[in-house]
């Protein structure tokens, strides 16, 4: 296996060229884009990995899969569901038209960013620091790493930037689609999409989620059954955005991706992929990521079409 995962990372290593570092976000421009990294965490209990797979990046939007999970824990599915939609969107993951465009207002879906903001405001807790504190827990929990922490640098660059997700959040809360403070509930989306991972942790959260919701190295099942599914199928109708349709024919395995470079992958029953390298497509999927997990899905015939 290993060497299969060395000989599918120098195939793809070509493709760093024909992407980009996303550079809205001032502190992920200086990610260095030659990285490439891959691990695969099976149902055995073992670990494969290959080139970068140590190097640490920001979760970003792969974080909307476990952020969701928690807000459903929180308020259950009929809740979060009448505030946040389950279609599919051909828009941007960070578009603002179909908000006014479709009433009653609401964002299509939890993994686009109105939705996970959205999502984001009904994480239950004292105060903003508390409930992003409950979310930390579960990542750690999930990922079996006691280590995750925010990067604080990537937050406060989002912090400061991030206005059109100020913007997305002031329009839902206009319309009623979230209530309270909204610098608190962005300050949650924020920090989560800037907790540092390597390969291996977001490996993790696939198996994890492959396991149906339960915790492979502690036996700790952390959610229902059915909510593990529904966080799948989201993987794959929306977890590459305007990528998820040809996604789902070339690779056919549930996915989600993060503008750090991150894709997490969750072969149901058999493994979790985490891939790594920081140029993305135009779409913001990571372009190398992408064509590692097509040749392993080739490779070990993992579409589950
Ligand atoms: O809010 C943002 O724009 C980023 N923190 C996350 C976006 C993201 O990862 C989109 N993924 N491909």
């Amino acid at each position: 296996m290993k060497d299969l995962l060395d000989e599918i990372i120098e195939k793809n290593r070509y493709l760093i060229n024909k992407g980009k570092v996303a550079s809205y976000i001032p502190a992920l421009g200086r990610a260095n884009p030659d990285q490439i990294g891959v691990c695969i965490a099976d149902m055995e209990g073992n670990i494969f990995a290959a080139g970068d797979y140590k190097q640490k990046f920001t979760i970003q939007s792969i974080s909307k899969t476990i952020s969701l999970m928690l807000a459903i824990m929180d308020n259950g599915a009929e809740e979060v569901f009448s505030k946040v939609g389950m279609e599919p969107t051909g828009d941007a993951f960070n578009s603002i038209i179909k908000l006014e465009t479709i009433l009653p207002s609401k964002p299509l879906n939890p993994m686009i960013n109105a939705g996970a903001i959205a999502v984001a405001s009904l994480i239950k807790g004292e105060d903003p620091e508390s409930k992003f504190d409950r979310l930390l827990a579960l990542f750690r929990k999930i990922c079996h790493n006691e280590d995750l922490q925010v990067n604080e640098e990537v937050y406060l660059s989002e912090k400061s930037t991030g206005n059109r997700n100020r913007a997305l959040a002031y329009f839902m809360k206009d319309v009623g689609v979230i209530h309270g403070e909204v610098e608190g509930i962005l300050d949650i989306y924020f920090k989560q999409c800037s907790i540092e991972v390597d390969c291996i942790d977001i490996a993790k959260i696939g198996l994890f989620l492959a396991n149906n919701g339960v915790v492979l190295e502690t036996g700790e099942r952390v959610v229902e059954e059915q909510v593990a599914k529904t966080i799948k199928t989201f993987m794959v109708t929306c977890g590459m955005y305007n990528a998820s349709g040809e996604f789902a024919i070339n690779v056919g395995i549930p996915a989600k991706s993060g503008v750090g470079g991150g894709i997490m992958a969750a072969v149901p029953r058999r493994m979790g992929i985490g891939v790594f390298s920081p140029a993305l497509d135009e779409k913001g999927n990571s372009i190398a990521g992408y064509g590692v997990l097509k040749d392993l899905s080739k490779e070990l015939d993992l579409s589950f079409f």
